[in-house]
């Protein structure tokens, strides 16, 4: 069923053709340098016009040597890195801890403190401005209680699941994909597994996303795959639904009352797109954004914040004609070079990536159009801003099965932390699912029009009712799509009857006429492009990205956020207790103060080198120290966190130096350059 074979057989032919590359490269900076040189060869020769056959030894060596940085990367981060070290400072600092611990928690539910409070307000605040902002895209604050109704409209009731197995022993359940991929690595990892059988699984690892319910089933079975903490049989996968369900109000069993817990942010933008449509004077494209909480009723919520059942989303509903979905603004990311794993090279086995811009990634019709690109770039910029390391990227693209129900095309931002390669971003094309079916559900036409310059001539298709006759179905097939009311002629046509919502209509009741009419005014439902982040993921990512420990000093942590996101941004610490400082301090924080900048004063008795690392480990970028030449000419310090050097710099000059850092106007190497350099005082005792 698989194609095992085939598969090995391309995979042995590629290690071939690189065999014949020849040259040894061990150093990842060797490897980035020659994927560099071999992305530039392939896209002259493009330009150049090669054909396929003379492309194809230089597409291989690149997915070779791709293949080769992956790993050593992985090796890397798998060597260097420490996950329960970043815990215990995660939970020490209290970035985030889980909810009602001292009942003993509920798994999938947590709690920001301070520091994770602030790096989320931060990267919110840089995604409005980088999003929101920059497009000047139409914010909408929906609430959380949905009712049945619409989540039955938008399919979510009925297709808002994911696999599910239980223990037959013990009645444990587990999400279906997960114990398979699971089961899939532990038998990768091990030692004693054969090397052909290795190839096996790791091919099987890259479809899992793609089985159904019957195929994950027949694998669960054929490997014999057992509940982990038992080793009890396992039932066969049936999809469990995702929302919370809720009673709104208080008559417990008005049907009118049964509602959700919203599962994304998007469906109260949709229910709001005719009023949005007239905010924004009926000109199309534009786009609603929202930012807020979303449920998800996870099965076995693992892996901290990566997996939770109550997450804030910010999510974007660009709404574009489904005929033109070219972007004014593509020409200003068309540069931006990105890794991309389309879903064809998926479907061979392959898992790596391929470099190129997403001008090419566009035009070679990989990237379905401009619009879609226009966002997966802005996304790759956003997430590069806040911290996120490129080499860590990569985006996926959706295998046919595995795309969400109302999607028609889909591509993730996959970062890569100690868990593997995790979505974090789901940019999809929705087309005009959710909001044809609500105009159908509701008769409130969710549609967009635009002046056509030049008359058209349209087929349209409309019912003609005796409307004596038939009642209450009128609505029902007024909203009807061209495709159902295609339907509803065809069967008239052949049966002379036909059911409409379970009733049964006659030819004399209504008759569907096709014809062709002069159209003034284009009237289409748009098509939805949709970038959705889960903040809580892509924060706990950029918590394991800018972590370090300092060389020679285990116990010395940092968490290395760029200024911008970084939770506090100023550290203000006195050399001493002695009582000549107090009042520099007080002046220092009342100019920090004034400039809006977030500061923490550490005027504990600990040495300053001390207070440094102490406040390294929740990612402070600077640090400012009054001294006893503070007294004299009133200059301080002004520490950066990564390089740990320091300049002096007059106090009436370091509000304003920091804010200019801050907000990243202003880069560390100027200041060095600008201010002298001060060498004391970082001395640990
Ligand atoms: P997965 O396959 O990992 O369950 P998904 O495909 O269901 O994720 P989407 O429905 O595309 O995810 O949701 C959009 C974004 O919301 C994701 O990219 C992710 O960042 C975030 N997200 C989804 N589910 C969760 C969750 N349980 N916990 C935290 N974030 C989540
Ligand atoms: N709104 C996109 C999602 O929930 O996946």
């Amino acid at each position: 069923m698989l194609g095992f074979e085939n598969q090995f057989l391309c995979h042995v032919t590629n290690i071939r053709t690189l065999a014949s590359v020849g040259k040894i490269m061990t150093t990842k900076e060797e490897l980035s340098s020659e994927i560099t040189a071999v992305g530039d060869r392939i896209r002259n020769m493009k330009l150049e016009k090669a054909s396929k056959e003379a492309l194809q030894p230089h597409i291989d060596q690149l997915v070779t040597l791709k293949k080769k940085l992956d790993e050593i990367i992985v090796a890397e981060s798998k060597k260097e890195f420490d996950r329960t070290k970043l815990e215990t400072v995660l939970r020490r600092r209290f970035f985030y801890a889980p909810a009602f611990d001292i009942y003993g928690g509920v798994s999938g539910l947590y709690d920001y403190g301070p520091p994770g409070c602030a790096l989320q307000a931060n990267i919110l605040q840089l995604w409005r401005s980088h999003f929101i902002l920059e497009e000047q895209m139409l914010e909408v604050d929906t609430t959380i209680l949905t009712p049945y109704d619409v989540l039955h409209t938008s399919g979510h009731v009925d297709r808002f699941t994911d696999l599910m197995v239980k223990d037959k022993g013990n009645g444990n359940l587990y999400r279906a994909d997960h114990l398979l991929e699971n089961w899939l690595s532990a038998q990768i990892k091990d030692v004693k597994t054969d090397a052909k059988l290795k190839e096996e699984y790791s091919y099987v690892m890259t479809q899992v996303d793609n089985y159904d319910a019957k195929e994950l089933g027949d694998i669960l079975r054929k490997y014999n795959v057992k509940a982990p903490e038992s080793g009890n049989d396992i039932s066969e996968p049936e999809p469990f639904n995702l929302m919370f369900k809720t009673q709104i109000g208080p008559a417990e069993h008005d049907s009118k009352g049964r509602g959700f817990m919203r599962p994304e942010t998007a469906q109260g933008q949709f229910t709001n797109f005719k009023k949005l449509y007239e905010y924004n004077n009926e000109r199309m494209p534009f786009a609603s954004a929202q930012i807020g909480k979303s449920f998800r009723n996870e099965i076995s919520p693992r892996a901290g914040l990566l997996r939770v059942r109550e997450f804030t989303m910010a999510e974007i509903e660009h709404y574009v004609h489904p005929n033109k979905k070219d972007h004014p603004r593509f020409r200003e990311v068309e540069n931006v070079i990105m890794s991309f794993l389309p879903a064809s090279e998926q479907e061979k086995g392959v898992s790596s990536t391929i470099d190129m811009t997403i001008g090419e990634a566009v035009r070679s019709g990989m990237v379905n159009n401009e619009t879609l690109g226009y966002f997966l770039a802005r996304i790759s910029l956003f997430l590069i801003k806040i911290g996120i390391k490129k080499e860590r990227l990569r985006f996926r693209q959706h295998m046919s099965n595995e795309m969400a129900h109302y999607a028609s095309d889909c591509w993730d931002a996959e970062i890569q932390s100690s868990y593997g390669w995790i979505e974090c971003v789901g940019c999809a094309d929705r087309s005009a699912y959710d909001l044809s079916n609500h105009t159908k559900r509701t008769g409130e036409r969710l549609v967009a029009r635009e002046k056509l310059d030049t008359p058209i001539q349209k087929n349209v298709i409309k019912p003609q009712f005796n409307k004596k006759e038939i009642g209450v179905i009128v609505d029902e097939i007024e909203n009807m799509n061209e495709c159902e009311l295609k339907e509803l002629k065809k069967s008239l046509e052949t049966n002379q009857r036909a059911k409409v919502a379970g009733f049964e209509v006659s030819s004399d009741m209504v008759s569907i006429v096709e014809t062709v009419e002069t159209c003034y005014v284009d009237e289409y439902i748009p098509s939805v492009i949709e970038p959705s982040f889960g903040i809580g993921r892509i924060m706990y990512s950029l918590l394991e990205h800018s972590y370090y420990v300092r060389e020679n000093d285990e116990n010395r942590c940092v968490l290395s956020f760029p200024p911008v996101v970084a939770p506090v941004k100023c550290l203000v610490v006195p050399l001493s207790g002695h009582p000549s400082f107090p009042p520099f301090i007080y002046e220092l924080c009342q100019l920090l103060r004034s400039k809006d900048i977030s500061f923490q004063k550490d005027d504990s008795s600990s040495s300053v080198g001390k207070r440094y690392a102490r406040n390294d480990e929740i990612g402070i970028p600077f640090g400012i120290t009054v001294d006893f030449q503070t007294v004299k000419d009133k200059t301080v310090t002004l520490r950066e966190r990564d390089s740990m050097s320091q300049v002096r710099i007059h106090m009436d000059q370091v509000a304003n130096i920091v804010a200019s850092l801050a907000n990243a106007t202003l880069s560390w190497n100027k200041v060095t350059e600008t201010f002298p350099a001060f060498v004391e005082q970082e001395i640990d005792n």
